[in-house]
């Protein structure tokens, strides 16, 4: 018998069963090509998070539009001629035994882009400002979205995930920080839940009723003016309604992450499970929690707690590709830990760089540098 018997239990998501509570967490780590295609490096990298028993691989942000990308090595799903990639890389991920997930995206006012577009012409804190979609680009986007799923289920992906953390586009339009709009789509809670309903609505339409939707949620902009919690579990709530087979919870956005109180605040375990709670409480979907998840006995007590019915493992599984390996066979001593004051791959991914994780063997981080 497990040591973690939960932790090691089946769970449902729609139609597909996880032969485990163990998911890796979406992680861009700047391995594809510049030109937004599937790489052999990036084909390495999920070979071994899939090799890693972890029952359930969610694949990084990939851009559902080229002006929605969040850098330059971002993969891209807006055409046809990315599907050959984006084949093996399902094919690499299911090749080892573990389910495929695609997250889609559209990064808004975030974008690697000459004119980045949100909601409204919110400046960034970076000092960037957006321009306002106008309705018309806006139905455009919805039909994107749409047509990225199809691709991604076309790929041979499993179920698709959409990217409503971060501070991306999704999350831009339920902000009333970044949604100033004062058409059908911004304003009331109602209003901005607009965006997000129509996206969730047309990819469901695209797939069918069996394919799985998931969604990266954000639950607090963690900012004065931002999206906090008491009102983002009433969308959590509304997002619910919509067929979703789980919502994976997330804090914060780029203009929070590198604030002093957030900084020390994610050196801890489990940092964002009391988001993660506070929404499960609002919803009856399964809830996936993130951030820090080190030992496999603090992940078995979250699930116990039932504070989340998933674990997500992201910077975690990187540093150490065996930790679901080491939990089942009772070796959690082994597990190699993500350092809580590195930040190596955060930072590489801000210098557009491939990431390298401080706790690899000297051999794989020159591999992986070199991109
Ligand atoms: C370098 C880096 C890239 C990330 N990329 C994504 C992404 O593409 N999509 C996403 O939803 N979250 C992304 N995240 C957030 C992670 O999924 C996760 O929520 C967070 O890192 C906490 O989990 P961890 O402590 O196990 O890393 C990223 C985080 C980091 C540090």
């Amino acid at each position: 018998m497990s040591a973690y018997p939960r932790l090691f239990s089946p769970c449902s998501l729609g139609p597909l069963t996880l032969k485990n509570r163990i998911t890796m967490a979406p992680l861009f780590l700047g391995y594809g090509k510049p030109t937004g295609e599937v790489s052999p490096l990036l084909l390495d990298h999920y070979r071994e998070m899939a090799a890693s028993g972890a029952a359930l691989n969610e694949v990084e942000n990939a851009a559902i539009d080229p002006g929605g990308l969040g850098s330059p090595f971002t993969l891209r799903l807006d055409q046809d001629r990315f599907l050959p990639g984006l084949k093996d890389l399902a094919s690499t991920i299911k090749g080892q035994g573990a389910l495929a997930a695609l997250q889609i995206n559209h990064a808004g006012r975030f974008a690697w882009s000459s004119e980045p577009l949100a909601p409204s012409a919110v400046a960034t804190t970076g000092k960037v400002t957006p321009r306002a979609l106008t309705t018309e680009e806006i139905r455009e986007l919805i039909r994107k979205f749409a047509a990225a799923a199809l691709r991604a289920q076309a790929a041979g992906f499993d179920l698709v995930e959409l990217h409503g953390g971060t501070g991306y586009l999704l999350s831009q339009f339920l902000s009333p920080r970044t949604n100033r709009r004062e058409d059908a789509y911004g304003g009331s809670l109602e209003n901005r839940l607009r965006f997000p309903l129509e996206v969730i609505r047309a990819v469901r339409e695209a797939l069918g009723p069996e394919f799985p939707v998931g969604y990266r949620f954000l639950a607090d902009e963690w900012l004065p003016d931002g999206l906090q919690l008491a009102e983002a579990r009433e969308v959590a709530r509304r997002l619910a309604e919509t067929g979703l087979v789980y919502l994976s919870v997330m804090g914060g956005t780029y203009e929070s992450f590198f604030l002093p109180e957030r900084k020390e605040q994610e050196r801890h375990q489990g940092y964002m499970s009391d988001l993660a709670a506070a929404v499960k409480s609002a919803v009856s979907l399964p809830v996936i929690t993130a951030g820090r998840i080190q030992e496999p006995g603090f992940a078995e007590a979250l699930l116990v707690a039932g504070k989340a019915d998933l674990i997500g493992l992201a910077r975690v599984l990187l540093a150490d590709p065996l930790w679901p390996i080491k939990a089942g066979e009772g070796r959690a001593a082994e597990i190699v830990s993500c350092e809580p004051v590195c930040s190596l791959c955060f930072q590489r991914v801000m210098k557009g760089q491939p990431v390298i994780c401080s706790q690899w063997p000297k051999e794989k981080r020159e591999r992986f540098g070199e991109g």
